[in-house]
């Protein structure tokens, strides 16, 4: 571990300016400093940097971060090797931290030795390859699959011996203890007999299965012979250094390429993944067997937000798999899939065609999902109309899972013209759907805010010249400005609008305010239909009472006195970067208000029941009203940290 120490050090001297001009030119405007996205391909700078603030972001793929986390992200590196990156360009010297527990150290050192045993295995394998029985068996295997000496290479590909103990002898000649072997997965205990070892990867050719800064970490190891009774495969178990659903095979021979293409190819096996790269593609990974994962996804992420899913084609087992594609869109990534004809995979269809023919099918035949989604099922569709109700809520589900609503309100377009049915169906649908998940999603987010929400803001000394219709008004205000100024930011860490949090939540809800009820019932309407009203619709509308309020709200607000806001107990926060907080206190600021507002009314309902000599269950009806309201309001200012206790 890189001590804290110097962590810190790099945090103080690195700059984000000159971290970030290493990979892009960056140009001056403003206060901030502009670039093309180094992570998404753009023709127009949409990459800001912020020297004061020492921070970047891309308003177009929503990146954002410090120079080490640039440097995480451009790199592909975890935070320690982005320390240690930074380190060496600033010059600072690396101090190991003494100060780690003793487990934290036997753990520390265990990893570095399993990574030097695994790699010690990598160099016996591939050293093998040139023995008499590699050459013969292993080496003559791969020329068979058309495997060039520079792809072998380049995927560490070798050979284990035939035999019990070949690696085991080589390592422990080497210095290495067994129990590191063990741990490495390299050798394997005798049932029965845990005193007998022998090498786990025997009589096969290997795939060194590499992390993505490029470590060997584990192996998968194919037989040559045709025994029916042993497995095709044998692949390493998993260990300290190798969680299988956080590794994808390739990633480090891909990762370059897939942030130039902004694309990565999704395959199922080691051989589709070699094959293509001897086809000149080598923006490709494989989830090597199992399915996909989230922690996989994340890993795209770090390089791209597009991917393309290569199927076998056998039908079955494309619908048996298609719920990674859910999972690749609710990361918010673009899917696309192809295809490949009956019986082919793309290890063996590059080869029958070649790379030029195998490239042009690639590109011709790769769909959108919607599109190959719907295909897949076209022919149910077409002879059962029930099977076709359950069709379109399938498709509508996965479209919900689009985190980007533009995204969403295209494919909404597109699966209505597919499935031949109108889009306001898909759309009440969707909308159903997608209500649903943001309610799930932001129980989450709520709970981490309560602590800090506590902690804040004291309550100001109320202000009794403002009526509370005028402060509602206020609060209703700042939810129209937020909508309209940050409507499309993300809020928390979950892929949620904030417009989508501001509307769910005032869903039940009427403004009382005219102005702001009918701004409010537009943007809604517009969003029902799938479009995202930017803001140049309110600017610009032909309502010219729209269009002066909407003005309004979005210059910036500095110009109105903090001090008279507090004195009226109305909060505008500062816009920080926690916009979910923010946005999640001024709903709660916002019904608030409505409540007292409601008290009132019950108050005044009391009062002038009284008068008028009302009955009294009537007039009792009243009270219990605003005791309820009055239970309500405790609870959001507890919420909102004005009553202590
Ligand atoms: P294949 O059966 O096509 O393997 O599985 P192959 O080596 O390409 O064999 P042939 O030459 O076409 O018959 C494709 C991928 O599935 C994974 C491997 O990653 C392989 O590359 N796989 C397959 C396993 O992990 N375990 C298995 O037992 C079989
Ligand atoms: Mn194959």
């Amino acid at each position: 571990m890189i001590s804290k120490h110097t962590s810190d050090l790099v945090r103080e001297r690195a700059d984000i300016e000159e971290v970030v001009g290493e990979y892009v030119p960056l140009k001056k405007k403003g206060q901030n400093l502009w670039a093309c996205c180094p992570f998404h391909g753009e023709k127009t700078p949409s990459f800001s940097i912020s020297p004061a603030k020492q921070i970047y972001k891309c308003f177009g793929c929503g990146k954002a971060g410090d120079p080490i986390q640039f440097i995480m992200d451009i790199e592909g590196i975890g935070f320690q090797e982005a320390i240690r990156h930074l380190a060496i360009k600033y010059g600072i010297e690396i101090e190991e931290d003494e100060k780690l527990t003793p487990e934290q150290n036997l753990e520390q050192n265990e990893r570095e030795s399993l990574f030097i045993a695994l790699n010690f295995a990598k160099d016996f394998f591939v050293k093998n390859l040139e023995t008499e029985e590699g050459r013969s068996i292993g080496l003559s295997y791969f020329k068979e699959r058309g495997f060039t000496p520079q792809i072998i290479q380049k995927f560490d590909l070798g050979y284990a011996l035939d035999g019990w103990d070949n690696l085991l002898k080589a390592a422990k000649n080497n210095g290495f203890q067994e129990d590191i072997l063990l741990k490495a997965g390299l050798i394997l205990q005798k049932e029965g007999d845990p005193s007998r070892l022998y090498d786990r990867f025997r009589n096969r050719v290997t795939f060194t299965i590499h992390n993505v800064s490029g470590k060997p970490i584990a192996f998968g190891a194919r037989i040559l012979t045709k025994d029916k009774n042993q497995p095709k495969y044998i692949n390493s178990p998993e260990t300290p250094v190798y969680h299988k659903s956080d590794v994808l095979y390739g990633i480090f021979q891909a990762k370059k390429s897939i942030r130039d293409k902004d694309n990565c190819y999704l395959v199922e096996g080691y051989t589709d993944v070699v094959s293509m790269h001897l086809s000149g593609i080598e923006n490709v990974v494989a989830s090597s067997g199992t399915s996909l994962t989230e922690g996989q996804i994340k890993l795209i992420k770090r390089f791209t937000n597009h991917v393309t899913v290569l199927y076998d084609g056998d039908s079955a087992g494309i619908k048996a798999s298609l719920r990674g594609i859910d999972l690749l869109l609710e990361g918010g990534l673009h899917v696309k899939a192809v295809v490949f004809p009956d019986g082919e995979d793309p290890d063996s269809y590059s080869r029958k065609v070649g790379s030029q023919a195998f490239q042009e099918y690639l590109e011709q035949n790769s769909k959108d999902f919607i599109g190959f989604k719907i295909g897949l099922y076209k022919d149910e569709i077409a002879k059962d109309p029930i099977r076709k109700a359950e069709v379109i809520r399938e498709v509508v589900q996965s479209i919900g899972k689009i985190p980007d609503p533009i995204v969403r309100s295209v494919y909404t377009k597109e699966a209505s013209g597919l499935l031949q049915i109108e889009e306001e169906i898909l759309l009440g649908e969707l909308n159903k759907t997608m209500l649903k998940h943001q309610r799930d999603h932001f129980q989450k987010s709520k709970e981490e805010k309560e602590a800090e929400a506590a902690l804040e803001e004291l309550i100001p000394v109320k202000d009794p010249t403002i009526s509370l219709d005028e402060v509602l008004s206020i609060q209703e205000k700042e939810t129209i400005r937020l909508l309209l100024n940050y409507g499309l930011e993300k809020i928390g860490d979950e892929d949620l609008y904030l417009s989508q949090y501001l509307l769910s939540e005032t869903e039940e809800l009427e403004f009382k305010t005219p102005i702001y009820q009918k701004i409010l019932f537009e943007y809604r309407s517009r969003l029902a239909k799938g479009e995202i009203p930017s803001i140049d619709i309110f600017t610009r509308h032909q309502d010219p009472e729209i269009q002066k309020e909407a003005i309004d709200l979005i210059t910036p607000r500095h110009e109105v006195s903090h001090h008279w806001h507090e004195r009226h107990q109305i909060f505008i926060h500062v816009e920080s970067d926690d916009l979910a907080s923010t946005a999640y206190k001024s709903i709660l600021r916002l019904k608030r208000r409505l409540i007292m507002k409601m008290m009132d009314e019950a108050k005044n309902k009391i009062k002038s029941g009284e008068e008028k000599g009302e009955e009294p269950e009537k007039i009792l009806e009243y009270q219990l009203i605003y005791m309820e309201l009055k239970k309500v309001q405790y609870e959001i200012d507890k919420e909102l940290g004005i009553v202590i206790g």
